[in-house]
């Protein structure tokens, strides 16, 4: 099968960041949110899961390639999820979970970003319209995590023992 290009690697990346921002979501779900955060989680997964689709859709439209960048994807997931595991242990809690997402969401608008930007040269139009969805929905998954950290940490003593 042939080579992948750069942009049907960035697209697999992208798929692979939804993915594993989907785990990341179920098992930061359960460091006991307040509940209008739980609630925002929920929309967050479920918009993780949408742009999984709309990636994994889009892939299927570049003749012969979807498996190798789904492979890709899959790939990127696994790190994903190894990086979630270095770094939350058994004593964090959603603060924690909340600066995690917020370095998976910053993730995911810069890889949205690059591929945008690489597509003003490949001129894709499916890659155009997704990006085009995505990118504004990413900054706002970025803008309401980083919210809810900063939110999570006025509450907390900072004189306590950790
Ligand atoms: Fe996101």
């Amino acid at each position: 099968m042939a080579e992948l290009t750069n942009l049907e690697t960035k697209l697999g990346e992208v798929i692979g960041l939804a993915m594993a921002a989907q785990v990341a979501i179920d098992r930061i779900s359960k460091l006991d949110p307040p509940p209008d955060l739980a609630k925002q989680m929920k929309q967050m997964r479920s918009e993780a899961a949408a742009a999984e689709k709309g990636g994994t859709d889009l892939a299927g439209t570049f003749d012969g390639k979807k498996s190798k960048i789904l492979a890709e994807a899959r790939t990127v997931k696994q790190k994903g999820g190894e990086m979630l595991k270095t770094y939350l242990d058994r004593d964090s809690d959603i603060l924690d979970g909340m600066e995690f997402m917020t370095m998976a969401e910053a993730g995911e608008v810069g890889h949205w970003s690059v591929l945008g930007e690489m597509n003003k040269t490949a001129r894709h139009a499916g890659v155009r319209e997704l990006v085009k969805v995505q990118l504004p929905i990413q900054k706002r998954h970025l803008k309401d995590v980083s919210a809810a950290s900063v939110q999570l940490a006025a509450k907390e003593d900072p004189n306590a023992e950790a």
